[in-house]
Parts: structure tokens; C-alpha cells; sequence
């Protein structure tokens, strides 16, 4: 009887971590559902140079960033690729939805020219999920506030009212919530601020670790209408996922363990030190 009782204890002490891992299945189960009714379970994949050959992008590759490696920015590759991409199609106005400590805006603004306007949304300072993970307000967009060409905007991206912003935008980053729901809401987001068929949607950690993160693949999927996945592709050598109207690549896939081609040198140094 005691055991009994222990038991059914135990069920209701372990309760969080049953319904948490019964809700992971549930949501593979769902996101396979996604990915089989397209027949996609990887985007193919284009390389950086692929993609510059189709713009008429002359000055060298060379791009300064800077970086605080904390938690949560993006990897130095990303925010390589996202400069050079935005230069390479000579970005004006750049949308990103997601700022975090504001690294991937600063890295932009301070890589084109200071004309190109710079758009960051992030959820306010009273949302949820600010709370649940008891983050400081102000990190939000830490690096990029006193810069006057970014703009921080502040809404959950479903609540977002984007009707001053429609059709304007060379290149829209998607980094904010990448759960499958989000993913797909920004990403119907993203088509609506698109200027024109040059423009570029880029979103993040469509790998995680070198694999497919089914949440954002199912979301990009789902956001962009089928008969434009042909225009969706993964940048090997990054995380990212890319879409243009411009894009109509033969279709390529590397190996995951293949030593890629194109090497990059990076040169590091400390950009400031405690009390300078
Ligand atoms: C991975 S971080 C962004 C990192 C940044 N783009 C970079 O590369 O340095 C994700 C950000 O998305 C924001 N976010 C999460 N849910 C959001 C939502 N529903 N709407 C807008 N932003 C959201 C988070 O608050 C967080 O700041």
C-alpha cells in the first residue's frame, strides 16, 4: 500500500518533466506532419559566392564586427554573412525582428552606410516570457540604442501592426521567437516588408549544431507559399536559411562532415577591457 502510494507520488513529482517530454513528441509528431505533406526535410544549399555572383558587388569581402561572445547573440559566421549579404544588395532599409543585446543591428549599421536605416523589434519590457526568464530591461538593444540610424521597436511580432513598414525592405532578419508558430507568423510578416523581388528574408538557426531545427524549417515552409520554396536555401558555412525571389540555384547538398571549400580568416582582438 505505502508502495503504492510512493509511486503515484512520484508520478505527480515528475509531472512537469512527463507533460514537458509527452509535449516534445507531440510536437515532432506535428512538425513531421509539416515537413512530409511538402516532401522537404532539408533546404538545399548555396554557397557565399554563389550568391554575391548575382549582384554587382565590387568592393572586397573584408567586414569589421565586433562581439561580446555572451549568451544569446548570434555566432561571428551569421553576422559575417548577414553584413555581407545586406552590402552586397546595397541595403537601405534593414528589418530585423528580434534585438536582443542589439549586436546583430550594431554589426549592420556600423558595415553599410550610415544612410541605411536599421528597424529592431522585440517583445517589451512587460511580456511574459521577460518575466519568466527574469531578464534585465535594459540589455535589450544594449549595443545599438545610441546609434541614430537604428530604430528599436517594441511589440510581440503577433502583434505587431505593420502597416507603416509594408514593401519597404532590402532584407528582413528573423530572429526572434523560433518556435514553429512564430516562424511561420514572421515570416508572412517578412513577404509584407519586402520592397521587391531583389529583396532578402534571412533566418536564424534554421541549424542548430549542424542540424535541421524542425521548428523553423516547418515555419518557414508553412510562411512562404509553396510554389516559392524553390526560392529558399540554406547559406552552407552559416546557420542561416535565405529566401529571395531572386534566388533559382541548381540544387546542391553537402555532406555534413565535408571540409568546405571556402576558408575565412578571422583576426581577433580586444575591442575594449573592463573600465576603458
Ligand atoms: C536569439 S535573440 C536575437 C539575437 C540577435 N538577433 C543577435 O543576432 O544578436 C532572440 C530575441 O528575440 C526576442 N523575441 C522572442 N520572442 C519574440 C516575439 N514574440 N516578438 C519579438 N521578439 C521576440 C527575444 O526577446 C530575444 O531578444
Amino acid at each position: 500500500m505505502f508502495n503504492k502510494i510512493k509511486k503515484i507520488g512520484n508520478i505527480f513529482k515528475y509531472r512537469k518533466q512527463l507533460f514537458s517530454s509527452l509535449n516534445t513528441l507531440y510536437m515532432e509528431e506535428n512538425l513531421n506532419k509539416f515537413l512530409n505533406k511538402y516532401g522537404i526535410d532539408k533546404l538545399p544549399e548555396i554557397e557565399i559566392f554563389d550568391l554575391l555572383e548575382l549582384y554587382t558587388y565590387k568592393n572586397d569581402n573584408a567586414i569589421k564586427l565586433k562581439t561580446d561572445f555572451s549568451t544569446g547573440i548570434s555566432p561571428i559566421n551569421d553576422y559575417y554573412f548577414l553584413c555581407l549579404i545586406a552590402k552586397a544588395i546595397n541595403a537601405v532599409k534593414y528589418f530585423e525582428i528580434g534585438t536582443w543585446v542589439g549586436l546583430s543591428a550594431f554589426n549592420i549599421a556600423k558595415n553599410l552606410d550610415k544612410e541605411t536605416e536599421i528597424y529592431s523589434l522585440d517583445i517589451p519590457a512587460d511580456h511574459p516570457e521577460i518575466a519568466l526568464f527574469n531578464i534585465p530591461n535594459e540589455i535589450f538593444g544594449y549595443y545599438s540604442k545610441d546609434l541614430k540610424n537604428v530604430h528599436l521597436l517594441k511589440c510581440d511580432s503577433k502583434k505587431f501592426d505593420l502597416t507603416p513598414y509594408k514593401k519597404q525592405f532590402d532584407m528582413v532578419f528573423i530572429d526572434g521567437n523560433h518556435t514553429y508558430d512564430y516562424v511561420k507568423n514572421d515570416t508572412k510578416i517578412a513577404l509584407e516588408l519586402l520592397k521587391d523581388e531583389n529583396s532578402i528574408i534571412a533566418w536564424h538557426d534554421y541549424l542548430i549544431l549542424g542540424d535541421v531545427n524542425k521548428n523553423v524549417l516547418s515555419g518557414i515552409l508553412d510562411g512562404i507559399p509553396e510554389s516559392e520554396h524553390k526560392h529558399v536555401y540554406n547559406l552552407y558555412q552559416s546557420n542561416l536559411a535565405l529566401y529571395s525571389k531572386k534566388f533559382n540555384f541548381s540544387k546542391k547538398y553537402f555532406d555534413k562532415w565535408n571540409i568546405p571549400e571556402i576558408k575565412f580568416l578571422i583576426e581577433t582582438k580586444l575591442w575594449s577591457q573592463k573600465g576603458s
